[in-house]
């Protein structure tokens, strides 16, 4: 235990230490070698983001300001800079990545740095009871790349039928053969044994690849669900059901984020393209009468700024700023606004409905092996070295935070087609103590309790763990977002209820037994695979692993895997649930468009960044063809 804290200092001071060295040297007098050396394992974007800051010129007038640089965001604002005669201006709240975004094993400690907005949840009655005040932390990113500069980097498009779904609900354009093309066109997938598969592009700018860091635990897994009937599949692919290793947004095992990907490419190419971080936007300027957007009103390092859209404003702030900006401008529900008395421009469903996708933080399973679990104290100095300075991909480091595989699986509770999954297993070589109750633990805002009675164990134990997370993808629960008063710099109000609805829980409950079975099979017996048997705070009055024990369970390891959406749902004017119409436009204003993950009409059956980027990529093709 001692040995591995010292351990963990130890990797914390090394990293420290290389961000000092970079942030530190000075620019003017390089040292070509170390220089080269970072060129080489793609740290010199780091260097190379710390220059160049951007200057807003108040009053300034591009033809299209993009609001927040996620992967919608900075997806829209590249395609539609590549046109030389229209100038765009993408504005992002947050400041630049830098080394420890790039490394994926070290994904759960972002949500412990000024990159994460920071929002909880009101306190839940029916989830998050393991959390302290039942509040359920709501990590959002905050930084060039927003949340896919911080998210656990799982590539996952969705099913068919998701897609078609929005399509027959009136949403024109959005059916799966029509927005497959996007999907293609935004990866560069380098995925070994789908060279040839016509559901991969290798020219696009997202890097997509299998995690090249395996466990042995993940090999029990992929082995034993197979075992257990469940087909090996590209779930990116043809059907989505079965399982497989997870498919990550990374480029040689560094995370690749919507700016490495879309903006830092091509960012030095384009005098068209302007990027100002630090800077918040408040409101959209809107001319009341003829419901125009013409600008907006932002706040660069605490100073009041304008700029003038020539053509369109395109809020990408995600699926709470984007609401919330909206309704700052006077755009949302008529209750609401007159609450906080902002005048109101336009009465819209703005908020009224949120999902999201629930988890069950396990079961949790140990084994008899050793050396294998994810523990970001145990990467040895010679990984780091091999990762850092060598380059090499198949490191430790380049583990995405411990996710190893997924499995796609149909209930038999389930009402829907079986080519449609109702439960993802997300396999994780690790648990909450992964990191010793450094990051995790506080990032979900899980109670010491919680973590000293089920995990702490864990970390001072040589057997190797791993966590099931069993997520539910179509919940009936709907949640809410809405403003408490005019401020723009307080945070939304945000209501996710997950669980009203009972069924959901007895979703995920299903998805969990279905996981136990997984565990039942030779490839798990051979690892020595067991249940871990220490009961959730505050379920003990019930019999370990009975049903009722498992409700109480999901109550209470109660863990979103953030894929909030429909805030700002998309839909034809005629629905009166919807904000947005199928070309993205906020039904009856000009010239202002929602372009995130808040327009996902139903929650899908993914995590939601691919489709953020597809979603970027269609709004851009949408975009020019009316301006062309
Ligand atoms: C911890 C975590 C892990 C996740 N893991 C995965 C995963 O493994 N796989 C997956 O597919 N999905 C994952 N997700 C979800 C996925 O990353 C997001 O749904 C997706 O990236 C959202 O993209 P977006 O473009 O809609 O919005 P965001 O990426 O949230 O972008 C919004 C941007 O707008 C900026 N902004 C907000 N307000 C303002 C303002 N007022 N002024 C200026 N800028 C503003 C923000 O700072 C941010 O940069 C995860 C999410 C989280 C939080
Ligand atoms: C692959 O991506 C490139 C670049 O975005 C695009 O031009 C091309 O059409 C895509 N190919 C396919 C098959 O979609
Ligand atoms: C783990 O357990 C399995 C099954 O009981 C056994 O075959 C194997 O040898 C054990 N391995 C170790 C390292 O103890």
């Amino acid at each position: 235990m001692a040995s591995s804290m010292q351990s963990s200092r130890g990797l914390l001071l090394l990293l420290l230490l290389l961000l000092g060295v970079l942030a530190g040297r000075s620019l003017a007098d390089p040292n070509r070698l170390l220089l080269q050396q970072l060129h080489q394992v793609g740290l010199v974007n780091i260097l190379d983001q710390t220059v160049r800051p951007s200057a807003p010129q108040d009053g300034k007038a591009y033809d299209f300001i993009v609001v927040g640089s996620g992967a919608a965001g900075c997806a829209v604002a590249a395609r539609l800079s590549e046109n030389p005669d229209w100038t765009v201006a993408l504005i992002e709240a947050g400041g630049v990545e830098n080394i420890a975004h790039h490394t994926p094993v070290l994904a759960g400690y972002l949500q412990e740095t000024s990159s994460n907005w920071g929002y909880k949840s009101v306190p839940q009655k029916l989830s998050c009871r393991g959390m302290n005040n039942n509040e359920c932390a709501l990590p959002r990113g905050k930084v060039l790349g927003g949340t896919s500069s911080i998210n656990y980097m799982i590539y996952n498009r969705g099913n068919r039928r998701d897609y078609d779904g929005w399509a027959a609900a009136g949403s024109k354009g959005w059916s799966y053969q029509e927005v497959l093309p996007y999907f293609l066109r935004s990866e560069n997938a380098h995925l070994q044994g789908l060279e040839q598969s016509p559901f991969h592009n290798r020219s696009g700018p997202l890097s997509v690849e299998f995690v090249r860091f395996r466990t042995k635990l993940a090999d029990a897994f992929v082995g034993a669900s197979v075992e257990a009937g469940l087909p090996l599949t590209d779930y990116n692919g043809e059907s989505q059901n079965g399982v497989s290793y997870v498919q990550a947004t990374t480029r040689n095992g560094r995370r690749h984020s919507a700016y490495s990907a879309y903006i830092q490419p091509v960012r030095d190419l384009r005098p068209n393209l302007h990027i100002f971080t630090f800077a918040r936007v408040t409101r959209v300027l809107v001319d009341a009468p003829t419901k125009t957007a013409y600008g907006v009103e932002f706040l660069h390092k605490n100073k009041p700024f304008v700029f003038k859209a020539r053509k369109e404003v395109i809020l990408s702030a995600g699926a709470f700023n984007s609401p919330q900006i909206l309704m700052l401008s006077g755009i949302g529900p008529e209750d609401n606004l007159k609450a906080i008395e902002v005048p109101m421009v336009q009465n819209l469903p703005v908020g009224r409905r949120l999902f999201d996708h629930m988890c069950h933080f396990g079961p949790t399973i140990v084994t008899n092996t050793t050396g294998e679990t994810t523990f970001t104290s145990r990467v040895t100095p010679a990984e780091m070295v091999s990762y850092l300075l060598a380059g090499n991909p198949a490191t430790r480091m380049s583990s995405i935070g411990g996710v190893e595989a997924l499995a796609f699986l149909n209930l038999e509770r389930s009402k829907l087609p079986k080519d449609w999954p109702d439960v993802e297993l997300i396999m994780v070589s690790g648990s909450l103590a992964s990191d010793e109750g450094t990051g995790l633990k506080l990032g979900a805002n899980f109670k010491d309790e919680v973590y000293d009675k089920v995990y702490r164990p864990l970390a001072q134990q040589q057997q190797d763990h791993f966590t099931l997370l069993v997520m539910q993808f179509h919940p009936k629960s709907v949640g809410r977002l809405w403003l408490r008063d005019r401020n723009p710099l307080r945070w939304p109000v945000i209501d996710p209820k997950y669980f009203k609805d009972e069924e959901d829980v007895e979703f995920l409950l299903d998805g969990i037994k279905a996981s136990l079975r997984i565990l039942e099979m030779p490839a798990m017996r051979r690892i020595g695979a067991r249940l871990l048997r220490s009961p959730v705070p505050g379920c003990e009055k019930f019999e370990f692993g009975s049903d009722d024990y498992w409700r109480c369970s999901i109550r209470t390891l109660s863990y979103t895997l953030h894929h909030q959406v429909a805030t700002c749902r998309m839909g034809p004017a005629s629905d009166p649930t919807t904000v947005v119409d199928p070309e993205l436009k906020v039904h009856g204003m000009r010239r202002l468009r929602v372009v995130d993950t808040s327009i996902i009409p139903e929650p899908p059956t993914a995590h939601t960044n691919a489709a953020a980027f597809m979603i970027g990529e269609k709004a851009a093709d949408m975009i020019r063809s009316e301006w062309i």
